[in-house]
């Protein structure tokens, strides 16, 4: 599919103006433009229409364990508060919201009325599909446009960092530089221009091997994310779900091309000039840095694991016992079983996710059902 020609014609237009930008820029306008970004539009992304599957559309059981581990962390919270906000960042199209709403309405009724399930959104399309969904079953979920202040529950996401724009880096002979886009002969072309402070800080926080030839993708939107997210949260939990690495694997000498990738109609690209407007960019987190940043601001690392072993400890292999009982006489309960794989087997989704959990004001020894068997030593985010 040819690029979106309203949206090119605004990208290059800024270059016109202003000179060549950063590529962070390129991609925030590529993908959230108000009116012609990829995530503005009214197209499919999510699901088999779409570009990309998540977890959530892959199988509800995402959902109900999900769940589960929320319940159990507002019970961790509920002694010393009535009201229990769950915030979702980056809702997609409110399936997860759903899942989870009807389980705690199901499964824990009193939580249920105490709970006030707000949405942040940047995509409009996505508000307008998640109002459809949610508002007419469940009126306790709003919709924000930031954090509210001194608020105590959990806030959790699932590929919300992968999502946003990433600055790249090409490091060469010792000398690190940004990759900017440019506009020349009709087309968008890249510059490399001296990186910036905040990027040679990250750079060299991470240690990263800079005698040799080296690009990478800088998150520095994940940091501010965190930052606001930690400092907004009085009491509660941060519960992270999103493909990515601690920082010694993700700027690993070895993976000299960075981890930057595009996806459209279920096939993946590294050529982020097609199809603007029209395919998804993503890059993987640094969960190094956001255990960091968190530190700051009062969130505790409480545990890292991967999707396999998170999904194993809240009871993923006992709904799929369940299903492959049935499975010989119902066509039905092989399918639920084969998607549950899906999100669980390290070869397909298990591995690839992980799953960051910090805590503020929570005690450090607080047994989470989602943190039972870890992939990761204690220390695997500690610089
Ligand atoms: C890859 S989709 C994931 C959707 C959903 N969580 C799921 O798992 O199906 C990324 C989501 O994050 C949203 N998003 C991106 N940047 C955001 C931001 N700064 N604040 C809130 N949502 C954002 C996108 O609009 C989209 O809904």
């Amino acid at each position: 599919m040819a690029s979106n020609p309203n949206l090119v014609a605004i990208i290059c237009d800024e270059i016109k103006g202003g000179g060549p930008i950063p590529f962070a820029r390129f991609m925030a306008l590529a993908l959230y433009h108000p009116e012609h970004g990829y995530y503005s539009s009214g197209k499919e992304k999510i699901g088999p229409g779409g570009d990309y599957y998540t977890s959530p559309t892959v199988h509800p059981i995402f959902a109900k364990l999900l769940a589960r581990q929320l319940v159990q962390m507002a019970e961790v919270i509920s002694t010393t508060h009535d009201e229990i906000v769950f915030i979702e960042f980056g809702a997609g199209s409110g399936l997860l919201a759903q899942g989870i709403l009807r389980f705690v309405e199901e499964q824990h009724p009193i939580l249920f009325h105490r709970l006030r399930y707000i949405i942040i959104e940047e995509s409009p399309s996505f508000r307008a599909r998640q109002r459809e969904r949610l508002l007419p079953r469940y009126p306790c979920v709003c919709w924000e446009n930031k954090m509210p202040d001194a608020c105590v529950g959990v806030v959790f996401s699932n590929e919300l960092l992968d999502a946003f724009p990433v600055h790249r880096l090409h490091i060469e002979n010792g000398v690190v530089s940004e990759i900017y886009v440019d506009w020349e002969q009709d087309r968008f072309v890249e510059r490399l221009l001296p990186a910036s402070t905040a990027l040679l800080d990250y750079v060299k926080r991470v240690g990263l091997l800079i005698d040799q030839q080296y690009d990478c993708e800088v998150n520095l939107q994940a940091l501010d994310w965190m930052h606001e997210v930690g400092q907004a949260l009085c009491q509660g939990f941060v519960l992270t779900i999103d493909y990515g690495y601690p920082a010694e694997l993700l700027y690993h000498p070895t993976r000299k091309k960075g981890t930057f990738l595009c996806y459209h109609q279920h096939t993946v690209n590294e050529n982020p000039y097609q199809h603007i407007g029209e395919q998804d960019m993503t890059s993987h987190v640094d969960f190094t840095a956001l255990v960091e940043i968190g530190q700051r601001v009062g969130l505790a690392p409480l545990g890292f694991t991967d999707q396999t072993h998170f999904l194993m400890g809240l009871g993923i292999a006992e709904e799929m016992q369940g299903e492959a009982d049935k499975m010989e006489t119902s066509p039905e309960a092989k399918k639920h079983f084969l998607a549950m794989k899906r999100l669980m087997a390290p070869e397909t989704m298990g591995k690839t996710f992980k799953v960051l959990i910090q805590g503020k004001g929570i005690p450090a020894e607080v047994a989470l059902d989602g943190l039972t068997f870890r992939a990761f030593s204690k220390d695997s985010l500690i610089r």
